[in-house]
Parts: C-alpha cells; sequence; structure tokens
C-alpha cells in the first residue's frame, strides 16, 4: 500500500519549474529517499506535498485520499509532517519547553504554554516519550540555543513527532552534521522507519545508500530514476547526474559497479 502518490506533479514559478510532471509512489511502512544535485527540486517536492505550495498541475495522495488542495495543517491532522532543511525550533526555549508547546498545540492547549505544567496529565507523559524517543533526556532542560547542531536536529524532529505523524518528511536532517553525526542521525531514522513511513532528503549519499529501502532520483525537475540502493548505484543515468557536481561521495567501490 502507498502512503503518498503523485501523479503528473508540476510547479511553476514563471519560467523556473521546480517539479515537473513527478509521478510516483511512496510505499508505507518503508524508508524512500528522495536524492539530486542542488536546485533539483527536491525541497520543492516537499513543499508540494505538505501543502507549502500549490501545484500547477497533478495530484497528491495521502493515504489514498487526494488532498492537493488540503491546507497545510490538515496534512498536519491527518498524519502528514515535515521538518525543514533550516532549522525550525525555538532558540530561547528549553529541550522541553519547546517539545510541551508542540504537544499542547495537537491538544488544543496552546494557550497554557506559559502556565503551570500538570505533571501528572497525558501532555507531560506524551512529552516524556517524545524527549525519550529523540534520546533527548539529558538534555531536557538545556535551551535550544545551547545545544550541539545535532541535537537541534533531533530536537527538530521531535516537534514532528509530537504531532504523531504516520508520515513524516525529513529535509536534510544531516545538514551542517560531521561523519559520526550524520552516521548516528542515519541509525535514528532507520529506527523511525521501524514505525512510521519516513521520507528523507538527503545529499550523505553513503547514509542515504545503507539505510534506505527504495530510494528516487530527481534532476532538473524531473523523476530521474527510482529503485533500491543497489539498483540506483548502478544506474549510468544516475552517476552522469551527479558528474561534476562535487557535492557527492558515491563510495568508489560501488560505483566502480556503476
Ligand atoms: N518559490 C519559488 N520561486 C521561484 N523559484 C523557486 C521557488 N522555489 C524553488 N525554486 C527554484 O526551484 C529550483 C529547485 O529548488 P529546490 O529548493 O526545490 O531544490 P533542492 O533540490 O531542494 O536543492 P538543495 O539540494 O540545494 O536543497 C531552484 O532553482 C529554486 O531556485
Ligand atoms: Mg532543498
Amino acid at each position: 500500500m502507498s502512503s503518498l502518490k503523485t501523479e503528473n506533479l508540476s510547479v511553476q514559478f514563471g519560467a523556473v519549474k521546480p517539479v515537473d510532471d513527478v509521478s510516483v509512489e511512496i510505499a508505507a511502512g518503508r524508508l524512500t529517499s528522495i536524492i539530486g544535485p542542488n536546485g533539483a527540486g527536491k525541497t520543492s517536492f516537499f513543499n508540494l506535498l505538505t501543502g507549502l505550495y500549490q501545484p500547477t498541475r497533478g495530484k497528491v495522495f495521502f493515504d489514498g485520499q487526494d488532498v492537493t488542495r488540503m491546507p497545510v495543517h490538515q496534512k498536519v491532522r491527518a498524519g502528514l509532517t515535515r521538518t525543514f532543511q533550516i532549522l525550525n525550533v525555538f532558540d530561547t526555549l528549553t529541550v522541553e519547553e519547546n517539545i510541551r508547546a508542540a504537544v499542547q498545540r495537537r491538544h488544543g492547549r496552546s494557550a497554557y504554554l506559559f502556565c503551570a505544567p500538570d505533571r501528572h496529565g497525558p501532555v507531560e507523559d506524551e512529552l516524556s516519550a517524545v524527549i525519550e524517543r529523540v534520546r533527548l533526556q539529558e538534555k531536557r532542560k538545556v535551551r535550544a540555543c545551547d545545544l550541539s547542531h545535532g541535537h537541534r536536529r533531533h530536537l527538530e524532529i521531535g516537534l514532528s513527532l509530537a504531532t504523531r505523524p504516520k508520515t513524516l518528511l525529513l529535509d536534510e536532517p544531516m545538514s551542517g552534521l560531521g561523519m559520526y553525526e550524520s552516521s548516528v542521525m542515519g541509525e535514528f531514522v532507520r529506527e523511525l522507519a521501524q514505525e512510521l513511513t519516513v521520507v528523507l532528503v538527503e545529499h550523505h549519499m553513503s547514509v542515504v545508500l545503507s539505510i534506505s529501502d527504495t530510494i528516487l532520483v530527481l534532476s532538473q525537475g524531473r523523476l530521474l530514476a527510482s529503485g533500491t540502493p543497489a539498483e540506483i548505484q548502478a544506474s549510468p543515468l544516475v552517476q552522469a547526474a551527479y558528474l561534476g557536481t562535487g557535492r557527492y561521495d558515491l563510495p568508489q567501490e560501488r560505483a566502480a559497479h556503476a
């Protein structure tokens, strides 16, 4: 069964076509990665899926329902949530306060953010579960601005998990992270995919190749290829799309088979 499906999805701004006639199915309960050179249309594709951009043509289906024109907040309520390429947390709030605000918003209690919390209520239980889920128990009282970049990324994912998504879209969660932090994030994303449908946009090819079930390749707004990591590595089309960009690290021993 597919979680997300697009039919001829396109968006155009003047002469620019960030996404051009993309038809794909994203399987439920799997980890699907979207790769492609800078400017390929990956973030724009997420913007179309989540409702930030309105398509000029084509359709988006979520859990079999046509959600093409559904506003962002309704999609979130239906279980489709995303993180942003640029970090999106409240710097001056602690980990706990950031996640509490997100949990309370889902409970329809945003006005109570600065009131004394009920330590035994459902919000507090859920808050603790999310903090544990994103492995930030020891950073609970630390302000977001004092976290390492890696921990801030975990916090951002926590804010998304607080919306109880069925499908989570992650836009470059490894951006700005070193090799070690990226592989930790990769393991974490793989773990999330045991419980949720995960769609990952990422440039760290070695991590993408090792954790993904399926990879979609975008180039100049169009779907260039889709397949298993092995199929994508072996694709001459994909190799050609990456040549000269200097940003990709297709492992040499694997690239040799392409
Ligand atoms: N609202 C917009 N108006 C005009 N052009 C846009 C708009 N949104 C995206 N684009 C253009 O569409 C193209 C694709 O951009 P997009 O951000 O989707 O690429 P990307 O694959 O996410 O790139 P990166 O890997 O650098 O994040 C770019 O040329 C961008 O400038
Ligand atoms: Mg992008």
